[in-house]
């Protein structure tokens, strides 16, 4: 496959780091030492899936096709107001299309996992465009009482067309069955047989494991991903990485040893956005003409399962 379009959509709602001092036990010095970030985009009036539609719309206009082209439509989400149907039918009735749709949840691996089906999909035959979209609300399921967490989270939705060809080099999906580190649980309806006490929690996290396992991953599918394709750390023009904490994101290029002009980021604008991050960094490196035709690309990601998602592309458009 390969990519022929982008789009992205972004909450209304700046939250900045001076808002967040306003009601909690924070400050605007760490959180930007300790992940780089100065404001998210919160959800407030507006729905995820209207922030996905409108992405999807505009990665098909940049695609030069209509909804009437699209003839697969796999989204990537971890939660959104409906459990069923999911966002990808939503979506789909949105935008006007006609297609079959599937979610992907794989966390913040998601968009990831998302590519690589739609790559799938197009080598069986099955379809020909597809409509990948990435939507996130992960504010909605943090304890927005505890610092540790609500300061590290933002939303957006980002979203590519894919279609024939041959823009994906490589990749490696991996996933470690790890859910003490990163979940949360919703509670689910009572009935005459359940004993147990139901509960519902915010978000979990162990930062400091899940800080460390993302590195390591990160790290390992990049040198995988490199060697398989026959590259240098150098030959890649931007690594799109999970925008999770920009220590991580530093820890990774000094790894390689470049310097961070290979490594975009939004973190700092839009906060850890789960599987929308690399989607939403995609069509702002696309939409500001950083990339051109033949440029190599990597993305990698990491998220809850434990999952991670990694892939080498070239830019075709
Ligand atoms: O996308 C899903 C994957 N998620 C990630 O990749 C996140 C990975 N982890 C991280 O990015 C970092 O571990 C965090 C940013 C979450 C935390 O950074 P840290 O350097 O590991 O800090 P910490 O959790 O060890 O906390 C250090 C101190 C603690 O105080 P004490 O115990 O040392 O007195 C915390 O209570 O910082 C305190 N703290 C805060 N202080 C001010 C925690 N959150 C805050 C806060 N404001 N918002």
């Amino acid at each position: 496959m390969k990519i022929i379009g982008t789009g992205r959509a972004h909450p209304s709602q700046v939250v900045t780091n001076a808002m967040l001092e306003q009601f909690l036990d924070t400050s605007d010095e760490w959180i930007k030492t300790r992940t780089g970030m100065s404001e998210r985009r919160v959800i407030s009036s507006e729905k995820l899936e209207d922030l996905a539609s409108e992405a999807a719309a505009k990665a098909i206009e940049d695609a030069g096709l209509t909804a009437a082209d699209i003839d697969y439509i796999i989204c990537s989400n971890v939660v959104n107001e409906y459990i069923t149907p999911g966002l990808s039918c939503i979506i789909q009735g949105a935008i006007g299309a006609k297609c079959a749709c599937v979610d992907v949840n794989a966390a913040c691996s998601g968009f990831i996992y998302a590519l690589d089906m739609a790559d799938d999909r197009i080598k069986s035959g099955k379809a020909k465009n597809i409509l990948v979209v990435a939507a996130e609300e992960p504010t909605r399921m943090v304890d927005w009482k505890d610092r540790s967490l609500c300061v590290l989270f933002g939303d957006g939705a980002g979203a590519v067309v894919v279609t024939e060809g041959e823009g994906l080099i490589c990749s490696r999906l991996t996933t470690v069955s790890k859910t003490d580190c990163l979940h949360y649980v919703r509670r689910l309806e009572p009935t005459p047989y359940i004993t147990k006490e139901e509960h519902s929690a915010p978000m979990y996290m162990n930062g400091k494991e899940v800080f460390k396992t993302a590195v390591l991953s990160s790290s390992r599918d990049i040198k995988t991903l490199l060697s398989e394709a026959g590259l240098q750390p150098s030959d890649i023009k931007y690594y799109v990485l999970h925008q999770a904490n920009m220590r991580i994101i530093e820890a990774i290029a000094n790894w390689l040893k470049l310097d961070m002009s290979h490594f975009p980021t939004n973190v700092e604008r839009c906060g850890n956005t789960s599987s929308a991050s690399t989607a939403l960094l995609l069509d702002e490196l696309s939409r500001e003409g950083k990339l051109q035709k033949g440029d190599k690309i990597l993305l990698s990601a990491f998220g809850a399962g434990f999952t991670t998602g990694a892939c080498i592309i070239e830019w075709t458009k």
